[in-house]
C-alpha cells in the first residue's frame, strides 16, 4: 500500500510519544514481498501501525504555518540502502545524537561472503545524517543485539562473526556518543547483548554462549570470567550482582526449578547462595524477586527481598503452575506491578500491585491482557483522546512513501519528530527515508 502522508500535527505528536515509550531504540521493518530472489532478505513482518483514527475534520494550514513547516522539515534519503530494517537509537539525554544502524539479515550460510552494515550518525536530532560505517570498518553488526547505549553516551555494537574459527566475539565501543569507536576482541562469544551497570559505564557484564559470566571493569578492555554454569544475571543496588546457576556446569533450560540464586557483592571475588530451587529471578525497582519450586510437582511461589537478598519473604500472591507465569510489569522503589497469568492459554491474567515492602499484594486489575512478549501493555492506560479537535494537514513529501513508523526522543518534551519509511527509487529498489519535523517553532508561536 502506498501512503501519501499527510501530517496531522496534533495526532503526530501524540503518536510519536507513544512509539518511543518502549525505550531509546526503535526498529523499523520493511516488508519483503518483492525481492524473493535477493540473498539476505529474510521474511520479516511489517510493524503494524496502530495510530489514532484520522476521523477529525481537516482544515488547511495558513500560508504562514505552511512556510514554518516548510522551513522546519528535513528529509534524508538513505541512498542505496535497501536493508530490510533500520535500528534507530538516541544516545545521551537531549544531546541530539541519533545512531541509525541499517543492515540486512543474511542467512547463516552466507557468512563467508560477509555482509556489511551501514552506520549513520546525526548530531542534530535526526535532521541530517553522516555515514560513519568506516569507523566500524564496515563490519556486519548483529542486529538482534542492537545498539547498546549506556550511561554517559557510551555505545556498544557487536560484530556478527561466526563462532567456529574465532576464539571470541568482536565488539566496537564508543565513549563519545559514537563519534569514535574502539575495536575489542573478546575472549568468549556473547550469548546476549552486554549489560551495563546502572550508573557506572565502565562496569560491564556478559554471558557467554557456554554459560560463563564475564565481567569487565574498564568498559570492555579487559574481561574476567567470574563464574561458570550461569543461566541469567542482573545488577542490583550498588555493585551487587545476582545470578542464577545450574547445579552442574552445564546449563539446560529444562533444569529450571533447580537453579541456585547467588550473589556477589565484591565483583566476583566471593559468592553467597541466596536460595535454592529457584525457577527464575529478577531485579526491578529496589526489589529482588524470585520464584521457587519447592518440589517439582508443586506450583512455584514468589519471594521478595528489599535488602539485596539478605532477607526475603514469601509474597502474598497466588502460586503458579508450570504452564502459568509471573511477570513483573513495572516497578520502582515503592511499588511493583505484577501480572499473574490465569490458568490455561488465555493471554489474560490478574494484575497486582505491591505494598512498599513488596510482600503484600492487592488485586488491581482482573482480566489483564498480556501481549505475550512479557512486556507491559500499559501504553493503553495513557492514551488519552483529543476528540473533537480540528487537525490541519500538510503534505510534507510529494512522492509516494511507504510508512514504517514514527520516532522521537523519549521524553515528554520531544519536539523533533521523525517519520520513517521508504520509497521506490527509479531502478525499483526501495530506499529508506527519514523526514524530521521540528515542531518547536509552531508550538511556541501558538
Ligand atoms: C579493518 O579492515 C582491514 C581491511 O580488511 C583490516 O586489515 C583491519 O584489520 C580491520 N580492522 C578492524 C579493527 O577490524
Ligand atoms: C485499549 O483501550 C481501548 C479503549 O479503552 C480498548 O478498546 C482496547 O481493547 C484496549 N487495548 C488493549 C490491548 O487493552
Ligand atoms: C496533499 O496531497 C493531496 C493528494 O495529492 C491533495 O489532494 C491535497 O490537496 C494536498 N494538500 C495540500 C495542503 O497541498
Ligand atoms: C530540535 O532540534 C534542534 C536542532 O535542530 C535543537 O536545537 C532543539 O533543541 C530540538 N528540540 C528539542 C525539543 O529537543
Amino acid at each position: 500500500m502506498i501512503w501519501r502522508l499527510v501530517v496531522l500535527l496534533h495526532v503526530l505528536l501524540l503518536g510519536a510519544g507513544s512509539s518511543s515509550r518502549g525505550g531509546r531504540t526503535v526498529t523499523f521493518h520493511r516488508p519483503q514481498q518483492d525481492d524473493s530472489q535477493d540473498r539476505g532478505r529474510t521474511r520479516r513482518e511489517t510493524r503494524p501501525f496502530h495510530g489514532p483514527p484520522f476521523t477529525s475534520c481537516r482544515t488547511p494550514l495558513t500560508p504562514v504555518e505552511h512556510k514554518v513547516l516548510d522551513d522546519n522539515t528535513h528529509e534524508t534519503g538513505f541512498n542505496g540502502d535497501d536493508g530490510s530494517y533500520v535500528i534507530l537509537t538516541w544516545v545521551g539525554d537531549g544531546t541530539g545524537v541519533v545512531l541509525v544502524l541499517s543492515t540486512f539479515s543474511a542467512p547463516i550460510d552466507s557468512f563467508i561472503e560477509g555482509g556489511s552494515s551501514r552506520l549513520y550518525r546525526s548530531t542534530d536530532y535526526a535532521k541530517s545524517f553522516h555515514d560513519i560505517s568506516h569507523r566500524i570498518n564496515n563490519t556486519f553488526i548483529r542486529e538482534e543485539f542492537g545498539v547498546s547505549v549506556g550511561p554517559g553516551g557510551s555505545v556498544i555494537l557487536t560484530a556478527d562473526i561466526p563462532v567456529v574459527d574465532n576464539r571470541g566475539g568482536i565488539i566496537f565501543t564508543s565513549t563519545d556518543a559514537g563519534a569514535t569507536f574502539k575495536f575489542i576482541q573478546l575472549p568468549f562469544h556473547l550469548a546476549q547483548p552486554i549489560t551495563y551497570h546502572f550508573l557506572n559505564p565502565d562496569y560491564l557484564v556478559a554471558l557467554s554462549i557456554d554459560g560463563g559470566l564475564w565481567l569487565s571493569l574498564d568498559f570492555g578492555a579487559k574481561w574476567t570470567k567470574v563464574h561458570d554454569g550461569v543461566h541469567s544475571f542482573s545488577w542490583g543496588a550498588g555493585i551487587n550482582l545476582f545470578f542464577s546457576r545450574s547445579r552442574t556446569d552445564a546449563v539446560e533450560a529444562e533444569e529450571r526449578g533447580d537453579l541456585l540464586l547467588k550473589r556477589t557483592t565484591d565483583l566476583g571475588k566471593t559468592f553467597t547462595t541466596i536460595h535454592e530451587d529457584i525457577f527464575s529471578f529478577g531485579y526491578i525497582g529496589a526489589f529482588l524477586f524470585f520464584s521457587v519450586m519447592e518440589d517439582p510437582r508443586s506450583p512455584r511461589v514468589m519471594y521478595f527481598s528489599s535488602d539485596q537478598g539478605d532477607t526475603f519473604s514469601r509474597a502474598l500472591l497466588p502460586s503458579a503452575s508450570t504452564e502459568q507465569f509471573y511477570s513483573i510489569l513495572d516497578g520502582d522503589v515503592d511499588m511493583l506491578f505484577m501480572h499473574v497469568d490465569n490458568p490455561g492459554d488465555t493471554f489474560f491474567g490478574t494484575m497486582y500491585t505491591s505494598d512498599d515492602r513488596g510482600i503484600l499484594f492487592s488485586k488491581s486489575l482482573e482480566r489483564h491482557l498480556f501481549d505475550g512478549q512479557r512486556k507491559s501493555d500499559f501504553t493503553n492506560i495513557t492514551f488519552s483522546t483529543d476528540e473533537g479537535q480540528c487537525w490541519k494537514s500538510y503534505n510534507f513529501t510529494e512522492q509516494p512513501f511507504f510508512f514504517a513508523g514514527l520516532a522521537s526522543e523519549p521524553g515528554t518534551k520531544a519536539m523533533n519528530v521523525s517519520v520513517w519509511g521508504f520509497r521506490p527509487e527509479e531502478d525499483g529498489q526501495p530506499m529508506w527515508v527519514a523526514v524530521t519535523i521540528d515542531f518547536q517553532s509552531l508550538i511556541t508561536r501558538e
